[in-house]
């Protein structure tokens, strides 16, 4: 089992740990699904979600974790603490650790902070996603979803669209499907394609193309909130018509496919409505269900690991 004491990039993530996460996550979604839906592996112990960034899924679902764990969990927001009087990050954070937590959630909007809080205090970090670089627990669950539906996830052909430069969705999935032998293609504007080569994935030319015998297909949003400088696409008209999923196009989708995306949707634009709500391939309601279920086995792994370097 996953032997660190932080959870930071899923790139620290090896084959058998996808694995036993994903066991793990099976057990507890049984759990979750069951009359009483609580366990006491975290019992005595203080979770803060610390979420200086904002957050649908992500922040509940690591609150509801923590709960059925049977943790004390507090929900942290910068917009309505001394962040806005100008405290640092780490005079934040250690203030939240004097009052003995064990584990913080922490997401931010730069890429790298959860690693520089954990080289800066003494409790656990599970980094609930940092600027554009990692999600891990995003990409622990994504997997989880598609081993359920799939079986064997080896050599599957996944198809990632969208602002993949600024997806750190986009990011700790790609590590952790390396990781699985899965074959990943990309596709999206090629500003949102910027740095990608690095990934050693295939780059495909058009929407079709990334479809085509695709095994799943994982949409993105666009990433307006960091769209910094010059826009990556003329219109959001056009951006929905060179590379947007529409029931047309799902026509030449490989039978079976699964449609994924990380929410928040924005409807009309990377996805119809008619794609995104069609029970026949769309699991993204699953990955909701699934994600409450891996961010328990998250919680509960890190917790015996506390002790570890
Ligand atoms: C993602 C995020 O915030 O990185 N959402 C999520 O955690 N489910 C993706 C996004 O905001 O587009």
């Amino acid at each position: 089992m996953y032997k660190l004491k932080h959870l930071l990039s899923a790139q620290d993530l090896s084959r058998e740990d996808i694995y036993d996460f994903i066991d793990l996550a099976r057990e507890f979604k049984a759990l979750n699904r069951s009359d009483v839906k609580k366990s006491d592996s975290l019992r005595g112990k203080t979770v803060i979600n610390a979420f200086f960034e904002n957050s649908t899924r992500t922040r509940t679902s690591f609150e509801i974790a923590a709960k059925r764990l049977g943790a004390d969990s507090v929900n942290f927001t910068a917009a309505d603490s001394s962040t806005k009087k100008g405290e640092t990050l780490i005079d934040t954070i250690r203030n939240m650790q004097a009052m003995r937590t064990d584990i913080f959630v922490l997401r931010h909007s730069c890429s790298g902070a959860a690693k520089f809080v954990a080289a800066n205090c003494d409790a656990s970090i599970v980094n609930a996603g940092d600027g554009l670089n990692e999600h891990p627990s995003q990409a622990l669950l994504d997997l989880f979803t598609i081993s359920e539906r799939k079986g064997r996830i080896e050599n599957l052909n996944v198809a990632i669209i969208g602002d993949i430069f600024r997806s750190r969705v986009a990011r700790s999935d790609i590590w952790a499907m390396k990781k699985l032998g899965i074959n990943v293609r990309l596709f999206g504007p090629p500003m949102m394609l910027r740095d990608c080569d690095a990934f050693g994935c295939p780059i495909c030319k058009s929407v079709e193309e990334a479809i085509e015998g695709a095994d799943v297909i994982i949409m993105l949003r666009i990433q307006l909130e960091r769209q910094d400088g010059e826009p990556s696409f003329p219109s959001v008209r056009e951006y929905s018509k060179f590379f947007g999923l529409t029931a047309r196009r799902m026509q030449a989708a490989k039978e079976g496919v699964m449609i994924m995306h990380p929410g928040p949707i924005n409807r009309g634009v990377e996805i119809n409505s008619d794609v995104a709500d069609d029970p026949r391939y769309s699991c993204v309601l699953d990955q909701v269900e699934n994600g409450e279920a891996m961010r328990m086995a998250i919680l509960h792994t890190i917790n015996l690991n506390r002790s570890a370097r």
